[in-house]
């Protein structure tokens, strides 16, 4: 039973705002199965095989029903915690290397990864239900967290490019613990009752393992449109990875950009070191009430073994290597 007082609206970020739902969304909502959110004061729906939070389901809907792809747009997306933010900043360097070729007036400098790379379904379809969309240059540039299964008709019917990151379920778990106990208000969850709802398939945008699969599947048989990555693989080879990403984007690094190191400078600009130490990233929010600062915590591979019981470990190998059977997927 909950007998603390509430804190004013105002003090609420927009991310907890569950009482602004529009009409359209809680007719939805009504008839999904719902689990209470990781964050509290929320909840997750379980639409389209996947547990989408209900301040999110008007830009889900909105989404859905209005993009309008264009052969030229790319989407980076991920599952939450894969490394988003890296890879938002990654392929914003990578895709205006021409227009910022003085890295020490590079917008990242100054704005935050998701700020440069909009979320479409929780930044841009959520304010407006049509946003405007004409101050995107080419390419575009959007991310998303939904499946492959949940996007547009016509961003799968298009041309796009589709770049997909996710991480070892492990880390992705821990990660994602660290990140809604931030968001609380109040209070911890803990490791345990988040692990139980993890292994469930009930996390932002789970199951998560439904959500690799989804896009896995569909690299496999469209690998022009659909680039698979891992978190994993691009801190082991991040030069090679990111020379893939920028082939597989149709904008190569030319002899004359290798010779002066500009894979290295964007791999530098877009480090956990560099983007966690600048002012913007350790202060301010995101128009979503997020606090900038939440999406750096520690940046590593393997932080897990920091957190997990030999048996939670052993559960969650389990469970990645039922789902994961039929494919080559190891992590
Ligand atoms: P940890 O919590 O393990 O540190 P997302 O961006 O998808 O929300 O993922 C956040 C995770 O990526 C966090 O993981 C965060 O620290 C890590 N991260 C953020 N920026 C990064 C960067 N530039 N390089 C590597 N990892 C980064």
């Amino acid at each position: 039973m909950h007998t603390h007082q509430s804190p004013p609206p105002s003090s609420i970020p927009k991310y907890l705002q569950e009482n602004d739902l529009t009409q359209e969304c809680r007719d939805v909502i009504s008839s999904l199965p719902t689990e209470e959110d990781w964050v509290g004061s929320n909840h997750l729906h379980l639409f389209q095989g996947f547990w989408i939070i209900s301040t999110c389901m008007a830009g889900v809907l909105a989404f859905q029903k209005y993009f309008q792809a264009r052969d030229t747009d790319i989407i980076l997306a991920t599952t939450p915690k894969a490394g988003t933010t890296w890879l938002k900043a990654i392929l914003f360097s990578l895709l205006n290397r021409v227009h910022y070729p003085d890295l020490l007036k590079h917008p990242l400098l100054t704005s935050n990864p998701h700020v440069l790379v909009p979320f479409l379904e929780t930044d841009l379809y959520i304010e407006n239900q049509v946003p405007d969309l004409t101050s995107f240059v080419y390419p575009r540039l959007f991310s998303t967290h939904l499946s492959y299964n949940s996007l547009p008709t016509s961003a799968k019917a298009s041309n796009c490019k589709i770049v997909y990151l996710c991480r070892n379920p492990k880390d992705t778990f821990v990660s994602l613990w660290h990140f809604t106990n931030k968001l609380k208000l109040r209070g911890t969850n803990s490791l345990e009752e988040a692990f139980d709802k993890f292994c469930r398939g009930v996390s932002l945008y789970g199951p998560y393992w439904d959500h690799v699969l989804s896009f896995w599947k569909e690299s496999i048989e469209n690998p022009q449109n659909i680039l698979f990555l891992k978190y994993e693989k691009m801190k082991e080879q991040p030069t090679y990875e990111l020379r893939k990403v920028a082939e597989f984007l149709g904008c190569p690094f030319t002899p004359e950009e290798e010779a002066k190191g500009v894979v290295n400078d964007i791999l530098s600009l877009c480090s956990f070191d560099n983007l966690s130490t600048l002012e913007v990233n350790k202060s301010g929010k995101l128009s979503s009430g997020h606090p900038n600062e939440a999406f750096f915590r520690l940046g590593k591979v393997g932080d897990y073994t920091n957190y997990l019981t030999a048996e939670m470990v052993e559960k969650l190998d389990r469970i990645t290597e039922e789902k994961f059977r039929e494919t080559q997927l190891k992590f």
